[in-house]
């Protein structure tokens, strides 16, 4: 089939790729031409395991002109909806990109990838007027494992009308995994549904674990005793310094303020983020019990990155951590094994960095360690005789260890 993808962001080049390898011939539209002739010469414009062969494997072709898309079946929508002041979802990249499509293309089926909250799909069909129909088909990858997840998904959601349907059914014939049809609204639904679940699954785990501390209870030995209820399950039960990513807290934000705008008050995804929000706090409560005064300490912060290989830092745990450290008057120094570039573009030289765990161990009173990259997991921390605090529960302990959800 040919397929058209806009926008080669991390969704729309993990759609494209992964399309092309199940044999589908796919044009990649962006705006940005730096970008696209990266992705002409087999260089993804970002990391993710796998995704430069897979890209250098497959037949696809990138551009910044709309009429490459003549005579696809089908044009996913893979355009950015960052979060406005507010929390609410910008919709403008997806408007622009349909009103494209439309200039360019004469019908066919438009299908949204973007999260969106339940009617924007809709509004993308009226201003595509009537020879197009339109569909939703939500993304659920994961960075870091982004082409694995695209590979084998545990389903395929898919919403629209017959007409659409019938198209992704062939655009995903050979997935094998329940494909979900549902209409366009609750396609739209599912995305945030799931992730809003996810983040409270989280949130749950660190308000549980944080009444366990209080309570005496090791929250580890609780989790691994809920979490084996198969109703239940053990994944996105880390408690610890909370979650971060483009998405988690956006999404829930902006489930939040779609559900205000309607007159509804969405009480237990504000305690989600206000739980998530506090964790960073109780990371730095478990340091001061053990050095009460951090004004003139060093403290060191293992890892930046908003989870393990990635090089991203929005809304990463880290950059909280190291505000309430600055503000108390310690110095930072830091140590991320990929993202220390991209942390010196957001905290400048308001922290030091280090090139290894050792190098910060050697040098700081306290060590925090906030992302479980494996070189912070693995490292030997017997010997470091300073204040230890785990915001992932990954580390061997030392003499003074403390991590939320473990009394002491
Ligand atoms: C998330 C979802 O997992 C994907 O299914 C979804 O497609 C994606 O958002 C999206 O909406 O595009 P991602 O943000 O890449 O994917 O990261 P996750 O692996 O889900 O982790 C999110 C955050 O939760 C990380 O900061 C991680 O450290 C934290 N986390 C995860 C915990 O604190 N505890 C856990 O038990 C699991």
């Amino acid at each position: 089939m040919k397929v058209g993808v806009v926008g080669a962001g991390y969704v729309g080049l993990i759609q494209g790729v992964g399309l092309a390898e199940k044999g589908h011939e796919v044009t990649i539209i962006d705006v940005d031409k730096h970008k696209v002739k990266k992705i002409n010469e087999g260089t993804p414009p970002f990391h993710e395991p796998g995704l430069k062969k897979a890209l250098n494997s497959v037949k696809l072709r990138a551009s910044t002109d709309y009429a490459s898309l003549k005579d696809c079946e089908v044009v996913f929508l893979c355009v950015g909806t960052p979060p406005k002041d507010d929390g609410s979802a910008n919709l403008k990249h997806v408007f622009s990109a349909a009103k494209s499509v439309k200039e360019h293309l004469g019908g066919g089926v438009v299908c949204v990838k973007s999260t969106v909250v339940p009617g924007t799909t809709e509004r993308v069909g009226e201003l595509l007027g009537g020879n197009f129909s339109v569909a939703h088909n939500p993304e659920f990858l994961r960075e870091g494992s982004a082409l694995s997840d695209f590979r084998s998904p545990d389903r395929v959601v898919m919403g629209g009308d017959e007409e659409a349907l019938n198209v992704l059914e062939k655009v995903y014939q050979n997935f094998d995994c329940p494909k979900v049809k549902v209409t366009v609204r609750a396609s739209e639904m599912i995305k945030y549904a799931s992730n809003a679940l996810l983040a409270t699954k989280i949130s749950f785990a660190n308000e549980v674990a944080n009444i366990c501390q209080l309570l005496g209870v090791d929250a580890s030995e609780v989790w691994r005793g809920v979490g084996l209820d198969s109703r239940i399950n053990p994944r996105f039960l880390g408690h610890g310094v909370g979650f971060g990513g483009s998405c988690f807290p956006k999404d829930v934000q902006a489930l939040r303020k779609a559900a205000e705008s309607r007159g509804y008050d969405a009480q237990l995804l504000d305690s989600v983020l206000k739980i998530n929000d506090e964790q960073p706090k109780k990371m730095i409560e478990l340091l001061k019990s053990m050095l009460p005064d951090l004004k003139g300490r060093r403290v060191g912060v293992l890892g930046l990155a908003f989870k393990p290989g990635t090089s991203d830092l929005r809304e990463a745990r880290s950059l909280k951590v190291i505000n309430i450290l600055l503000e108390a008057g310690a110095e930072v120094l830091a140590f991320d094994p990929r993202a220390v570039s991209e942390a010196k573009k957001v905290l400048g030289d308001s922290v030091s960095y280090a090139g290894s765990v050792r190098e910060v161990l050697d040098n700081v009173d306290a060590a925090l360690v906030v992302t479980e990259w494996d070189v912070i997991k693995n490292h030997d921390y017997s010997g470091f005789d300073k204040p230890l605090v785990d915001g992932r529960g990954v580390s061997k302990p030392n003499r003074f260890y403390r991590r939320i959800g473990k009394p002491f």
